[in-house]
């Protein structure tokens, strides 16, 4: 049987949508290169780019956000910053039974391209422990096994990866037998491709045989979840909780039962965590209420004296700071990710540089951004949740980005903060571990997930060793 895409057909669609010059290569390409563009073509829902272009790069584009009425969200403090103790706990011990009785998946989001990091390869494959240099794959599938042995049950793991990168990060995982989870429990989800375009709307190509195409950003992990029928799957093996965290974290809590608690105890669709800002003009999404719904605001749409306002105790105002760290509710990710107009996701528009075709058909490394790349953003769905809950984090056990290649979030400052948290769980078990003020030990040890996924984990774990090993430079917990 032929399965090439009908030539005609597909070309004429381009056409009649202004989109022909996708093709203009088309004849001088051999047979394979011909079919693989049309196989590329094929995928593009050129309804929804028409749409995207109408609204993106010849309307008005993203309205800025209204601040009329924009009120912070609340969310559950810390105990150790006027949380209430007891709830805590309440909310612990629903997490850990619902994980116990196998409701609990892990999804990471790791479709992204890392262009900031600048490395070439699926970013979940980047070493980031300071003494083994584990990569960030291994971390998480550490952290799960872990937390699967510590609740006595299984945890199934998503992963979002992308066309670009599903065969690269698939053969990670294969190369290192899956970390040692279970195979059947790592499944990968690739997500949506969405063309890029020239600033007058039209898709560009990045090769005479092949069109630019990006990921459709997280917020696009919803509707790959569904399409992808990783939502009956969840059904299926009566997961009705989603773990959500970046590829980039390593220190994230991958399953959080305190978290997972708040959000079952609230009855919530979505819940997230926060941190407070580290100072007024840190560059993070803010939580906020508006007309009764949760949203995130970006600091570029929040005026700076907004930013920096403080409340009658002379804290700042709008404090609590996104970390992409979530739990969704399974339900309300096959509504917000199913093909209901009025649920879906916005998409926003970047401008990029976007390797482009001259016209004697050379490629092209533009100077500035030349194109416009379209995404969207996970926490959009934040107002179409039921019963939202927002806790608080502490930034220094659940949030450290690997996102640039030097300076801030970047590898080093990762690896010193996995090193200060390491440090404060010694120190809070008793031991002497001598630091700088900003709790920076003096040497670089490491303790392994395999040993401890968090720190409550850790305090207990220590307590069960006979003979405690001492710790100096290099020294692997495992
Ligand atoms: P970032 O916004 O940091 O983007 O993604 P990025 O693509 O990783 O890096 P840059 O901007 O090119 O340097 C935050 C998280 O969302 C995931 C990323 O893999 C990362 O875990 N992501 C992003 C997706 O899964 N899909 C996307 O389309 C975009």
């Amino acid at each position: 049987m032929d399965n090439t895409p009908n030539a005609e057909n597909i070309m004429q669609t381009f056409e009649a949508a202004r989109q022909g010059q996708v093709f203009k290569y088309y004849q001088a390409l051999d047979p394979t290169d011909q079919a693989a563009l049309l196989a590329q073509a094929a995928t593009i829902d050129l309804k929804e780019v028409e749409n995207l272009v109408q609204e993106h790069v010849f309307g008005s584009g993203e309205s800025s956000v209204p601040l009329d009425g924009l009120e912070p969200a609340p969310y559950e403090a810390l105990p150790e910053n006027g949380g209430d103790a007891a709830q805590w706990e309440a909310a612990r011990e629903a997490g850990a039974a619902a994980i116990a009785a196998g409701r609990v998946a892990a999804f990471c989001v790791a479709g992204g391209q890392g262009t900031r990091l600048g490395y070439d390869g699926p970013k979940g494959t980047y070493p980031v422990t300071p003494v083994t240099q584990k990569t960030l794959c291994q971390v998480f599938a550490e952290k799960i096994a872990r937390s699967s042995e510590r609740f006595g049950a299984p945890i199934h793991w998503f992963i979002l990866t992308s066309e670009i990168n599903n065969a690269a990060t698939v053969e990670a995982f294969e190369a290192a037998d899956y970390f040692g989870l279970p195979k059947a429990q790592v499944h990968f989800i690739v997500q949506g491709l969405v063309p890029a375009v020239d600033l007058e709307g039209k898709i560009i190509l990045s090769e005479k045989g092949r069109i630019a195409m990006t990921p459709d950003g997280h917020g696009g992990s919803l509707r790959a979840l569904v399409r992808s029928g990783a939502v009956d799957t969840m059904r299926t093996l009566g997961i009705d909780t989603v773990s959500y965290f970046q590829v980039d974290n390593p220190i994230v809590q991958c399953i959080d039962p305190a978290f997972v608690g708040f959000h079952l105890l609230g009855e919530s669709e979505l819940s997230s965590k926060m941190v407070p800002k580290a100072y007024p003009l840190e560059k993070v999404g803010h939580f906020c209420v508006q007309g009764g719904r949760n949203i995130v605001v970006e600091y570029s749409d929040m005026p700076e004296a907004m930013q920096a306002a403080t409340d009658a105790d002379g804290e700042l105002r709008f404090r609590a700071g996104s970390v992409a760290i979530h739990v969704f509710d399974r339900e309300f990710i096959a509504r917000s990710g199913g093909n209901h107009a009025e649920n879906a996701l916005p998409f926003h528009r970047a401008n990029k540089k976007i390797p482009y075709l001259n016209a004697d058909g050379a490629i092209v490394q533009p100077e500035g951004p030349n194109g416009v790349k379209f995404e969207m953003f996970v926490f959009d769905a934040l107002p179409l949740a039921k019963n939202p809950v927002i806790i608080e984090a502490a930034r220094s056990e659940d949030f450290s980005p690997v996102k640039n290649a030097e300076g801030v979030d970047s590898p080093e400052t990762c690896a010193d903060d996995q090193c200060r948290m390491f440090a404060a769980w010694l120190r809070a078990a008793g031991e002497v571990i001598e630091t700088d003020a900003t709790g920076l030990p003096a040497f670089q040890f490491e303790i392994s997930p395999r040993f401890a996924a968090d720190r409550a984990d850790f305090l207990a774990q220590w307590l069960t060793i006979q003979k405690r090993p001492s710790i100096c430079a290099g020294t692997v917990l495992e």
